[in-house]
């Protein structure tokens, strides 16, 4: 869960710019309790990735097909890890027959989800405050 916080509180500055009320909000369900529940749901397929022995990002896909969390630490973008949390969620949906995958991405996130084939599915929502969510899917073929 400190990957998860560390990354809303410093990569994700666009979503709550600084905002007290918005970030307070955003992490209030972010503690090491939350987290053991939803590992515990059994809907849930959790993935970390680790670097050198130490977990630096963290992703959580639901039976339901929405990826729920999908969080990499700040210092650890951009080398591949948030590609290969995806790819191990989307195979895990692949074998729930799932037919596609849904999710509420950041501002800051939706260059990635595009470059990973996701497409727009509905307006952006207000969350937390200032927060605004983008929803997108993508489709699934088994190959
Ligand atoms: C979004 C996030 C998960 C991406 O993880 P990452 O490990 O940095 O991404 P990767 O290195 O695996 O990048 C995969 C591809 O996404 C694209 N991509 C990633 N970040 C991008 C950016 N900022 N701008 C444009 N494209 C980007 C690239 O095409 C990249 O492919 P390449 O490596 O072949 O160039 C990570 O930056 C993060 O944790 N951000 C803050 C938290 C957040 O907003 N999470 C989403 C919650 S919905």
């Amino acid at each position: 869960m400190e990957v998860v916080r560390q990354s809303i509180t410093v990569l994700c500055e666009v979503d709550h710019q600084n905002d007290r009320a918005t970030l307070d909000r955003w992490l209030a369900n972010k503690r090491p309790e939350s987290f053991e529940s939803w590992i515990a749901n059994p809907e849930n397929f959790c993935v970390v990735a680790e670097s050198e022995g130490i977990v630096r990002g963290v992703g959580l896909l639901h039976g339901s097909g929405e990826i729920r969390l999908l969080y990499i630490s700040p210092g650890y973008q951009h080398r591949g890890l948030g590609r290969r949390i995806h790819s191990a969620l989307e195979i895990h949906a692949l074998s729930l027959d799932l037919p596609k995958l849904r999710l509420e991405s950041t501002r800051r996130a939706r260059p990635f989800y595009e470059a990973l084939g996701y497409i727009p599915a509905g307006a952006e929502k207000a969350h937390f405050g200032v927060l605004r969510v983008y929803p997108y899917e993508k489709p699934l073929s088994p190959k």
